[in-house]
């Protein structure tokens, strides 16, 4: 079926305002927002309801149109954009879920929440904290990034280290298969053993098996309390000490982000702003958060004073002073999308068991070394989870090459927060073995037969870009 014909059909299942073809229009939808990866569609579909999602699926599915599902467009490994390799072959759609935004029936008793999943984590929190509540997930995204693409990458941010990630936060579900069909329940019964539990099935499965259209969150208590605390340490032995100090005593730990010196120095420049610590070459900057309903400062200093190897540190309660701290940490992305322009920058986004994370950086530094690149290191210290951005890279390829089997090596994983995308898809094999991955293309295809729904995700093919 041409393109043409296509569009037209699905404007009689749209409102055909939200059926774009134009180029102009397209664009945005067609491009991630690291420039990295793009590709072309026939049109972006943007259905106001789960009805809608549904004809438009079954539609697509009847005449072998492939859907690339996408909400916030915040992702970073390739998922939830066209790939040029594959438009041509068969015809292919964005489907848009931004227009399902709706906040309905927070109850707090329970401490949940339903939300379409075209909601942004930022509209979550909001819709918490006009309870007195909070969102168990935070990250630096989360005025763009939306929940149904939380879902669908099992994104993490900082607050894991309390609360999980983002499949322990989603007690229930309504989802769309590819022919159409609606699964999941939405009554978030905190107990409930009546076979398959659909968001554990969903969650992490990148818009490959289905299509979320609305969840039941969790949420969970607002802490009136609140301290950051930006530490220098001589080492990263050190940082791998205090951390495990810091989550044996203090029962407020919220956050723990590793701050490299090559990421604090750039995102200082960014924000022509002094490092409100010392840093040292070799060792490395922590930002912690504690947050509880009573104050968790003392107990915090308590642990700081006793702390080996911290050659400077600074602590703030009060709200402007603790932004101040935090934009060096929530503002690296930005940072390095403003020193990289035009040459979108490479990013790994692994993990290894805490102790590793020395080793990880040496490993990481060496692959920047061959190929020349330069290499901005941060991340998650608790999850033991490193953001590694290649700025310049000359070969992607390569430096993965190095880094992603040394990890596999370490007992870590190739993918912590991002997803696989089509980014990662080639090196699943180091982390799953091939009985693993072929029980996963057999669920895939027994939930999709017609292959429609993003295709090349999480799927080892050619077509990284
Ligand atoms: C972060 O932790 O800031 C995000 O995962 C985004 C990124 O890695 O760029
Ligand atoms: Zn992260």
């Amino acid at each position: 079926m041409t393109d043409a014909r296509i569009v037209d059909r699905l404007r009689r299942l749209v409102d055909p305002a939200h059926v774009l073809v134009d180029r102009d229009l397209r664009a945005g939808f067609e491009r991630d927002w690291t420039g990295r990866y793009s590709g072309t569609c026939a049109a972006v579909v943007r259905p106001g309801t789960t009805a809608e999602v549904a004809s438009v699926l079954a539609t697509c599915d009847e005449y072998g149109v492939e859907v690339i599902p996408q909400a916030g467009n915040t992702g970073l490994v390739g998922g939830g954009v066209p790939r040029p390799t594959t438009h041509g072959a068969r015809p292919v759609i964005v489907l848009s879920l931004r227009r399902l935004d709706r906040v309905t029936d927070i109850d707090s008793a329970a401490m949940q929440l339903t939300a379409g999943a075209g909601t942004t984590i930022a509209s979550w929190q909001a819709a918490a904290r006009s309870v007195g509540l909070d969102t168990p997930v935070d990250f630096a995204a989360r005025q763009s990034a939306t929940i149904g693409g939380a879902i669908a990458t099992n994104a993490g941010g900082s607050r894991v280290l309390r609360f999980g990630t983002m499949r322990q936060q989603v007690v229930g579900i309504e989802a769309v298969l590819a022919d159409g069909r609606i699964v999941g329940s939405m009554t978030g019964l905190p107990k409930e053993t009546v076979g398959l539990h659909w968001p554990s099935v969903l969650a992490g499965s990148e818009g490959t098996l289905a299509v979320v259209t609305a969840a039941r969150l969790r949420m969970v208590p607002r802490f009136t309390h609140v301290a950051t605390a930006m530490v220098s340490m001589a080492t990263l032995d050190g940082a791998v000490d205090l951390a495990a100090e810091l989550r044996r005593q203090l029962g407020s730990l919220d956050a723990l982000e590793i701050i490299e010196p090559e990421a604090i120095r750039l995102v200082a420049g960014h924000l022509a702003a002094t490092v409100p610590v010392e840093v040292v070459d070799r060792g490395t900057v922590l930002l912690i958060e504690c947050a509880d309903h009573v104050d968790p400062t003392p107990a915090l200093l308590d642990v700081l004073a006793g702390t080996a190897g911290m050659t400077d540190s600074a602590v703030a309660v009060d709200p402007p002073r603790r932004a101040h701290l935090v934009q060096f940490r929530d503002r690296i992305t930005e940072a390095i999308n403003a020193v990289a322009l035009g040459t979108p920058p490479y990013k790994l986004d692994v993990a290894v068991p805490i102790g590793a994370v020395p080793e990880l950086l040496d490993v990481a530094r060496s692959a920047a070394a061959s190929d020349g690149a330069r290499l901005i290191p941060f991340g998650h210290l608790a999850e033991g989870n490193l953001h590694l951005n290649y700025l310049g890279a000359d070969d992607a390829d390569a430096i993965a090459d190095m880094v992603l089997p040394a990890v596999a090596e370490m007992g870590g994983t190739i993918s912590a927060e991002h997803g696989v995308g089509i980014a990662k898809a080639r090196w699943l094999h180091l982390v799953r073995s091939d009985d693993d991955l072929a029980t996963q293309r057999a669920i895939k295809h027994a939930l999709d037969p017609n292959e429609i729904l993003n295709p090349g995700v999480l799927a080892a093919t050619d077509q990284v870009p």
